[in-house]
C-alpha cells in the first residue's frame, strides 16, 4: 500500500498525518499547496505516476463557508476542480480515492438523523460546491469512498473549540458570549474522523460509496460553547441567541445531525461521544 495524502497541513491533515505513522508508518506522502496544488491537473497527474500510490485521501478543501458566498470561483476550484483533477489522476492509475464532504449538502429540515439514501439540498455555496465534488468524484471514479462529516475541530487551524476560548477571554456580563442555540448538529474531533479514515484504509474490504461519519450524540453551537468552557473551568458569561439575531453570508443547515451506523456497520469503526472527545482535544490545546 502507497498513500498519498493532499492537504496534510489542515485540520484534518494534521491529525490524519499522526494516526497514520503511530498505525502505518513509513508509507504515505503528505503534500500541501505549497508542495502540490491540487488546482493544476497537470502537476496531479505527474505526482500519481511518480508516486505510484495505492490510495489518496483528500483532505483539501475550501472551507470559509460565510466568504465562499463572495469567492465563488475560489471556491469551486477547490471544492470541484481540484475534485476532479485528483479524480482523473487516480483512476488513470488504478489508485483509490477517499474524500470529505459535509453535513451543509443538505438542507436541514429533517427531523431525525440524515441517512446516505436521503434527499441532499444544499443551500450555500460552500454546501453546493462541495456536493458537486461529490457527484463528479462518483462519476470519474466510481471506487471512491466519500465520508461526510461535520463541525470539525482540532487543536490546529481555525475551528470553533478556538474561536470560543479567545472570545471567552473578553466576555463581560455586559458583553457575554453570545452562541446560535438553533442549529443542531455533532461537534466532531478532527482526531476521530482520522481514526475512522485509517480504518478503512487498513480494511481488508474497500467498499465505495458514501458514508456518514462524526462523533456520537448531538448539540446545538451553544451546548457545545457551554461544554468547552465547562470542561475547561471558564466562568465566562454566556448567552443563547437564535441564527436571525447573528446574521451570516451563508445561509446553514437548522439541523444536520448524520446517521453513523452505515460506517459502523460496514467497516466497524469504533465512535466515541462528542463531549468526550472534546475533553480529550482540549487536554492537548
Ligand atoms: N472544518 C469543518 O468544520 C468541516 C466540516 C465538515 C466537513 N469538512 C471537510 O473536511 C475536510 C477537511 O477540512 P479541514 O477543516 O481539515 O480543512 P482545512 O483545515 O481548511 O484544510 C484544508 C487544507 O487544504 C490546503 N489547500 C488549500 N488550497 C489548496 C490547493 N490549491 N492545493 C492543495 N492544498 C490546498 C489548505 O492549505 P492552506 O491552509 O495553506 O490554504 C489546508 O492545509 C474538507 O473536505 C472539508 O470540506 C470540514
Amino acid at each position: 500500500m502507497k498513500i498519498l495524502v493532499t492537504g496534510a497541513n489542515g485540520q484534518l491533515g494534521t491529525e490524519l498525518k499522526k494516526v497514520l505513522e503511530e498505525q502505518i508508518p513509513g508509507i504515505t506522502t503528505y503534500t500541501d499547496v505549497d508542495t502540490l496544488d491540487l488546482r493544476d491537473a497537470d502537476a496531479v497527474a505527474r505526482e500519481m505516476e511518480r508516486g505510484e500510490y495505492t490510495h489518496v485521501v483528500n483532505c483539501v478543501a475550501y472551507t470559509a463557508v460565510d466568504r465562499a458566498e463572495e469567492e465563488k470561483a475560489e471556491c469551486s476550484a477547490l471544492n470541484v476542480d481540484a475534485v476532479r483533477n485528483l479524480a482523473t489522476a487516480a483512476d488513470r492509475m488504478g489508485a483509490k480515492v477517499l474524500h470529505i464532504s459535509t453535513d451543509y449538502v443538505f438542507d436541514g429540515r429533517a427531523c431525525r438523523p440524515y441517512r446516505e439514501s436521503d434527499k441532499v439540498n444544499p443551500i450555500s455555496q460552500y454546501g453546493t460546491t462541495k456536493r458537486k465534488g461529490e457527484t463528479q468524484l462518483l462519476a470519474i471514479s466510481p471506487d471512491s469512498v466519500i465520508i461526510r462529516s461535520a463541525w470539525l475541530y482540532s487543536p490546529y487551524g481555525r475551528n470553533f473549540v478556538k474561536t470560543v476560548l479567545r472570545l471567552a477571554e473578553k466576555a463581560s456580563v455586559h458583553e457575554p458570549l453570545r452562541i446560535v442555540c438553533d442549529q443542531i448538529g455533532t461537534p466532531t474531533y478532527a482526531l476521530d474522523l482520522a481514526h475512522a479514515i485509517v480504518t478503512i484504509l487498513c480494511s481488508r474490504q474497500w467498499v465505495p460509496g458514501i458514508f456518514h461519519f462524526t462523533d456520537e450524540g448531538a448539540a446545538s453551537w451553544y451546548d457545545f460553547a457551554c461544554a468547552i468552557l465547562r470542561i475547561r473551568g471558564i466562568k465566562a458569561p454566556i448567552q443563547p441567541i437564535l441564527t436571525e439575531d447573528y446574521p451570516t453570508a451563508a445561509s446553514r443547515p437548522f439541523y444536520s445531525v448524520l446517521d453513523r451506523s452505515c460506517i459502523k456497520a460496514t467497516y466497524g469503526v469504533e465512535i466515541p461521544h462528542w463531549e468526550t472527545s472534546l475533553a480529550h482535544c482540549l487536554s492537548r490545546m
